[in-house]
Order: structure tokens, then sequence, then C-alpha cells
């Protein structure tokens, strides 16, 4: 055995040990929640994104700008464009995110982001970290909210993604300790457990939601989905009113196809992979990923997106101006009833429902045999127009 390869491995180890021991500090420290309506002055940051990214976005911004005419005017509300997020800026500087467009992002309160484009092995790019998990961790945005709706089918979900730990925390620096044996490592600390489990309870007392589901795969990853379920069933036990139970993954995703039984859910805790594949067979239910929007909140920021990747398939087939927008105009409305616009949240998200579900004066399928992104964009605006009189 070549114990010079496992000494290299073990040191590594060590060092991202340390590290995430020294995040498991500051999130002790961690103070309160921003209050957005005791600021002066809100800035919206908005990053396109690649592929697919920056068309899909500039509908949400559409909106955004129009629903937060008056405070723009005021000067109490600004929008910071930030460029350069794109898979080019970062391949060359070989970072997730150039530390100049990082520098930008910190100095918004809240971010409306659009797909980036993750690198796999084989592509032309060098296989940098995905911008969406560095920005979440670089943020802190440790909660990843899903909500996935189908009201005639009685289907009302609200995904708590852990957003930070998990399978992600050191997901791009596992080891390669020989050339024939390699290690990922998942990690969970209780801070991190804690902090979804408590956001994922206070968001079904606040609305009146009589279920909890903790989803792990505890049985068998017993360490660290055996920390989240116990830790997540202890935040349970301050919330009596609330039924808290817990399944395994495998069977959750069977479940949500059980017409007789999905109805039952109604918020997921879960750690960060499981949410991350949940989520998207979730979202198909509601008419695919294309519909689904997300918000990633941490205590000082907040980030507001798509739940897809940047689609490259349909920019390499000259299909992204028919992306459907959707996603991130629901991601729009989260960010607005996220800094306390829950009025104009309410606005938009009647408008969505009225141009996807009801009206449907149009629709988009991603192809020519639909509408283009712009003209969705167009309906929905008139008809957030129509409302807001
Ligand atoms: C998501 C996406 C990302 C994730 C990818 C693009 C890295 O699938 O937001 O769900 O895995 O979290
Ligand atoms: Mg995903």
């Amino acid at each position: 055995m070549d114990m010079t390869k496992i000494n290299e491995a073990v040191a590594s180890f060590e060092k991202l040990l340390i590290a995430q021991q020294e995040r498991a500090e500051r999130i002790k420290q961690d103070k309160d929640f921003v209050d957005y309506e005791s600021l002066d002055k809100l800035i919206i940051g908005v990053c396109g994104g690649d592929g697919i990214g920056p068309v899909i976005t500039h509908e949400a911004e559409r909106v955004l700008r129009f629903l937060l005419a008056d405070d723009v005017a005021a000067g109490k509300i600004v929008f910071n464009e930030i460029d350069g997020l794109t898979i080019e800026n970062r391949a060359a500087v070989g970072k997730a995110i150039p530390d100049d467009v990082l520098a930008e992002l910190k100095k918004c309160h809240v971010i409306l982001k659009g797909p980036t484009t993750t690198p796999r092995a084989g592509d032309p790019w060098p296989n940098i970290e995905s911008a969406n998990v560095a920005m979440r961790k670089e943020l802190d945005l440790f909660a990843n909210l899903r909500p996935v709706r189908v009201p005639e089918q009685g289907i009302d979900w609200t995904f708590f993604r852990e957003n930070t730990e998990g399978g992600y925390a050191v997901g791009s620096q596992g080891l390669h300790v020989t050339d024939d044996l390699a290690v990922d490592f998942v990690v969970a600390t209780s801070e991190g457990c804690e902090r979804i489990a408590r956001l994922a309870y206070e968001y079904a007392r606040k609305n009146k939601k009589e279920r909890v589901s903790i989803i792990t795969k505890a049985n068998v990853i017993k360490t660290t989905d055996g920390k989240f379920l116990k830790t997540a069933q202890k935040i349970g036990e301050e919330y009596p009113e609330i039924i808290t139970d817990d399944w395994y993954i495998d069977i959750t995703t069977a479940k949500l196809i059980d017409e007789k039984r999905r109805r039952d859910f109604k918020v997921f805790v879960l750690p960060n992979l499981y949410g991350d594949i949940i989520t998207d067979e979730a979202a198909e239910f509601q008419g695919g990923v294309g519909t689904a929007g997300s918000a990633n909140i941490g205590k000082k920021y907040a980030m507001f997106e798509a739940i897809h990747g940047s689609a490259p398939r349909m920019v390499l087939e000259g299909r992204d101006k028919f992306a459907d927008p959707c996603s991130m105009l629901r991601a729009a409305v989260m960010l607005l009833s996220h800094i306390g616009k829950q009025a104009e949240a309410d606005l938009l998200e009647q408008a969505l429902d009225i141009c996807m579900y009801t009206e449907k004066k149009m629709s988009i399928t991603g192809r020519d045999t639909g509408c283009t992104c712009t003209e969705f964009g167009d309906y929905v605006m008139e008809t957030v127009k129509k409302l807001a009189k």
C-alpha cells in the first residue's frame, strides 16, 4: 500500500475539517436576519448569467422595475446591473465567481440571478465549481426555498432545502487518493441543521401549514443524515401544533407520484442533494423546471433564481429565444415578498397564474411551436398592468 498517497490525502482532509469547523463557528456568530424595512436604500443586484439566463432574467427584471418604479424614483430602491458572471469570464480567471463580480454582489442586499453554466468533465471549460453553489456558500445562503403548487390537484408543497452543507459543502474538493480510490465528503453541522429546520417550522407556523416532513436517508447515511433528522425533530418539538413526520428520500420520490398520498405533504425540510433532486421532480407536476423559482436565503443576503440550469442545449439548437421566463418571474415573486413588498408579490403571482393556468392566451413550449420568451414576458406585463389599475 502506498502510504505516501494516503498521508497526503489525510493532510488534505485535515485542511477541509479545519475549514468546516471554522464555518460552523461563523454560523454560531451570525446575528439576526437583515430588516429590509429599516434600510434607507435597498440595492437589488441583477446578474443575467449565461445560456438562456440573460433572456429570461430580462423579463423578470422588467416586471420588477415596473412594480417597484415608485421606490426607484424616490431613491429607496436601486437596481445594480452586474455583468461578468459568464462562463467565459469565470473560465478565464479560473474561479467560480470572479473577484470583481463577488465584490459587486456583496454590495447588494438581494440578487436576481439568471442561470449560470456549470462545467462538466469533458466540457471545453476548466472544471471549476458551479457559480450557484459558490454564491450560496460565499453569501451563506443557507436556505433554499422552492414552492410547487398545482391547485387543481391539491398540491401545495414548500421545500426547505439546506443549501450550504451535505454533499455540496466540499463538493468540488473531494480527493483522488490514488488512481483507483476517490472519496467525496458529506458535511453536517448542528448549527447548519438547526437553522434550516427552524426556518421550515417558522414558515409552517406562520403560514398555517399543518405538517413538516423531514426527508433523509438516515438508515444508511447514518452520521450526517442522522444528525439532520435528530436535529430537525428536536426543533419540531418546539412546534407542538405542527405534525412532524419523517421519510426516506427514496420512498418520498415514489410518494410524490401517489395521487392519494401526495396531497398530505406540505412543508419538506431536507439536506442539500436530496433537495436538489426532489425539487426537479416536484416542479415537473407544475409544468416543468422552467416554471419553478427558488429563493436562496441567508441572514445577510438573499438571492433569487430559477431552479434549473442555463440550458446550453437550447442555445446550441438556437431555441434560446423560446426559453420559459416563468421560473425567473416566480423568483421575482419571492424576491418581492422577501423585501416586504407583499402586495406587489401577490399581484405578480396572480398575473402569472392567469397567464400560465387560467387565461393562457399563449403558451411556451421551448420551441417554435409556442410563443417566444419576450412575447410571454409582454403578456405577463400586460396582465400585471391590468391588475395594477
Ligand atoms: C439547482 C441546480 C444547481 C444545484 C446546479 C446548477 C449546480 O441544479 O439549483 O438545483 O445542484 O444546486
Ligand atoms: Mg437542481
